[in-house]
């Protein structure tokens, strides 16, 4: 394992140069990898190991559209493709890549099948870490690791294709047969990670949720709609507002910062736009650092997971989702970003526009999201 600094601070590091596929395949080679559930990171996962040479099967409720889905993408039923149960039973290593609400649902039919010597792999730490929530306590005589892919199941599969990697965390809860570290950075050099970082079940979950709850997700919508909401209430146009807050950052600015790092942005804009960025993110620092320590201890305490388990479990909770997420997708500020994605000359191709047309949003409706799950 290699120790890589981070900033000043050493770190374990496991790359494919020092553990090619070659050597997760030797260490796979008796194993069949079972993967419980093809949502969005079962078909990444799963395919990337069929790929890669690994003995994989999926388990999958029949009778579902992402039953259908599993044999387009040439798992055989009764060869590489199961009902879950026959698939646990068949399985030395068991990738449990359920919904978080569905494992805690199926975990006894796991548990089951747990017998001496097998893996419980997961791609979260959310079952084991809060288990006085969701039950999950497996049996003390099996391995139980995890590998998270830092993306998108969707994102796994495709950089895999381009010949790239996503970077993994990998953790071990439990090393019951002496092999859980082969066995957990063989898989996670198997399923495609470009390398793997060490940590453990506990801040896995909780890094997760609070990036999620924050910068990934739930702070930046809030900071986008504050500032769209500002520019509005001032009288700038929809296109203008949400040019400045959104379009430009995704176009311009963070395919650049993904290159080279804020600090290369900060030392590469306008001397204006550098003076007035360097005077004002130390406010939103301070701004924002109370609401991240209430998120933090809301995580830590098991309330988001709580909170998780309750809503995703009810009966009703697509319905009501649906309501949550028509209202932002009806918002202006989105509302207005679909048509000034629908702009963007590449979305325009194939649009044939005539003058005096009906309005761009209505023209180009067709050519945006194309509705593929990315999770
Ligand atoms: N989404 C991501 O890219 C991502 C990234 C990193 C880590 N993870 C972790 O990876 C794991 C899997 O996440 P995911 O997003 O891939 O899951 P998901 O898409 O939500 O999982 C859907 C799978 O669960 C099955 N399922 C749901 N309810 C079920 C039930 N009651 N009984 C049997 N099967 C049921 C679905 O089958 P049907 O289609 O038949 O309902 C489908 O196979 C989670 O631990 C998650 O935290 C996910």
């Amino acid at each position: 394992m290699a120790k890589l600094n981070f900033g000043g601070v050493e770190e374990n590091v496991v790359t494919r140069e020092e553990f090619p596929l070659s050597k997760a395949q030797q260490v796979l080679k008796n194993e069949t990898v079972a993967v419980i559930g093809y949502g969005v990171q079962g078909p990444g996962q799963a395919l990337n190991q069929k790929d890669n040479g690994i003995n994989v099967i999926v388990g999958q409720r029949k009778n579902s559209k992402t039953w259908d889905k599993a044999i387009r993408d040439g798992f055989v039923p009764g060869e590489t493709l199961f009902e879950i149960e026959e698939a646990l039973e068949r399985g030395t290593i068991i990738c449990y890549l359920l919904s978080d609400a569905a494992q805690i649902a199926l975990w006894p039919t796991v548990k089951k099948h747990l017998t001496p010597g097998k893996a419980l792999y997961f791609s979260h730490g959310f079952g084991i870490t809060f288990n006085e929530q969701t039950g999950i306590i497996p049996p003390k005589d099996v391995d139980v690791f995890l590998v998270a892919p830092k993306g998108s199941g969707t994102s796994l599969r495709r950089m895999f294709l381009q010949g790239r990697g996503l970077n993994s965390s990998y953790a071990i809860f439990q090393d019951a047969t002496g092999n859980a570290f082969d066995r957990v950075v063989a898989l996670g050099i198997a399923v495609g990670s470009g390398y793997l970082f060490e940590t453990d079940f506990r801040k896995e979950v909780y890094s997760d949720l609070t990036g999620e709850r924050g910068t990934l997700m739930g702070a930046i919508q809030g900071i986008f709609a504050a500032q769209y909401e500002v520019l509005r209430s001032k009288g700038h146009t929809p296109s203008e507002a949400f040019n400045e807050t959104v379009e430009e950052l995704t176009q311009s600015l963070m395919p650049l910062v993904a290159e080279n790092g804020m600090d290369w942005m900060y030392g590469n804009c306008s001397t204006t736009a550098q003076r007035g960025a360097l005077d004002w993110w130390k406010k939103f620092r301070d701004a924002t650092l109370p609401v991240f320590n209430d998120l933090y201890e809301s995580v830590a305490s098991g309330k988001e997971s709580q909170r998780s388990i309750d809503s995703n479990s009810q009966a009703d909770y697509r319905e009501k989702l649906e309501v949550e997420l028509k209202e932002l997708r009806e918002s202006e500020l989105w509302q207005a970003g679909k048509t000034v994605r629908s702009l963007r000359p590449e979305n325009q191709k194939s649009a044939v526009v005539s003058e005096g047309s009906s309005s761009t949003k209505e023209v180009f409706r067709k050519q945006t999201l194309k509705g593929e799950k990315i999770g």
